[in-house]
């Protein structure tokens, strides 16, 4: 079994002065969700989501050598403007994940980033961002280390990425991610997020993923707060053993396509994410008037078609509506003529299943 010690690098004889990297990673959706942590992020339970395709944060992180004074040394600009309120959150990651990665005091990083969604769209940018940031190291470790297998390669971006924001492992492959240690699911570690082992039916090809942007306000609880609610709920044992059995359920239904019961087991899921945030103490009610507004008209339209479209939430109002690929057309046409207008200011966005994090070109 692969363990925390296995990601602490050798001392690397092989040194580089200076050059840079490029990587683009997208955000997922989970479907079952990730809600409540022990130390180190670790997950309490096991998750699975689609990556996606659209929603991505790209990110450039230019190298030089120094001395290692005893500090990490960075500029960090957004859309290639210094962003001084975002330097808090990567030196915090810096030094979570220099017990790994000990090299990164002898260099000067200008880290250059942006989003392909509105910064204020209530999108969360962590799991994007933090799964490019990620790569970008891994990068740099490789040229350290060009012995390294891609595996690895992999496997350590995501178990860094884990360190930033607990849902970024899953950020770095597509289509389908388990994180998480679950019994049926080959691989499977708390450590870092794997490809869905299994072979996923046709059913979930290019499946689309419409974010309609009820609320693009900060964040009312963050993710942390919300993860530390968790410890002494009431009911967190049942929500960690039902979502290894909706886990198991979920590998089955992404092997059969059934699509009933995918709706059932996403649907349940949104619904319990929520409900604990509404039963911890303090609890929150992180949905909006429109969000229910969005609930009921995609479940009186699937009652009408018959089309299996289900929605799914995040810590927050924004509803991410879940179809597949073949009734793209009816979907779509339903959602700009009765949702559009619970949405602020009509904003939504339109993604679809994606590959993870691809290196690209300077
Ligand atoms: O990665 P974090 O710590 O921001 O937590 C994300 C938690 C949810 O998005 C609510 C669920 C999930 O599994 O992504």
């Amino acid at each position: 079994m692969t363990t925390e010690k296995d990601f602490v690098t050798p001392n690397f004889t092989n040194t580089v002065e200076n050059g840079s990297f490029r990587w683009s990673a997208p955000s997922n959706i989970a479907l079952v969700k990730y809600w409540g942590k022990k130390t180190n992020q670790i997950p309490a339970n096991p998750s699975i989501s689609f990556t996606l395709n659209n929603c991505k944060t790209i990110t450039q992180l230019a190298f030089s050598h120094k001395e290692n004074d005893g500090d990490f040394s960075f500029d960090l600009l957004f859309e290639g403007k210094p962003k001084e309120d975002f330097k808090p959150k990567i030196k915090k990651f810096l030094e979570r994940i220099e017990p790994y990665c000990p090299y990164l005091k002898n260099y000067h990083f200008t880290i250059d980033t942006l989003n392909t969604f509105p910064h204020s769209s209530g999108i969360a940018s962590s799991a994007s961002g933090m799964a490019a940031l990620a790569m970008n190291i891994m990068s740099l470790e490789k040229q350290l280390n060009p012995e390294m297998t891609e595996d690895f390669f992999y496997q350590k971006a995501s178990f860094l990425a884990r360190l930033g924001s607990g849902s970024a492992c899953r950020s770095v492959k597509g289509s389908v991610v388990v994180w998480g240690n679950h019994d049926e699911i080959e691989g499977s570690s708390d450590l870092f997020g794997v490809a869905f082992p299994s072979k996923v039916h046709a059913n979930f090809k290019n499946y689309q993923d419409t974010i309609l942007l009820v609320d693009k306000g900060e964040k009312q609880v963050s993710s942390t707060v919300g993860h530390d609610l968790m410890h002494n709920h009431p009911f967190a044992e049942q929500r960690f053993a039902q979502a290894h059995t909706n886990l198991s359920a979920m590998k089955k239904v992404l092997e059969t396509g059934d699509l009933e019961q995918f709706i059932q087991i996403t649907e349940s899921e949104a619904l319990t994410l929520h409900a604990m945030m509404m039963t911890s103490l303090p609890y929150f009610i992180l949905m909006k008037p429109n969000t229910l507004e969005i609930i009921n008209k995609i479940w009186a339209f699937r009652n009408e078609t018959k089309i299996p479209i289900c929605f799914t939430l995040d810590a927050g109002a924004n509803v991410h509506v879940l179809y597949p690929e073949n009734v793209r057309v009816s979907v779509l046409q339903f959602i700009t003529s009765e949702l559009v207008g619970f949405c602020q200011n009509g904003n939504y966005i339109c993604d679809a299943i994606g590959i993870g994090a691809i290196e690209t070109i300077n």
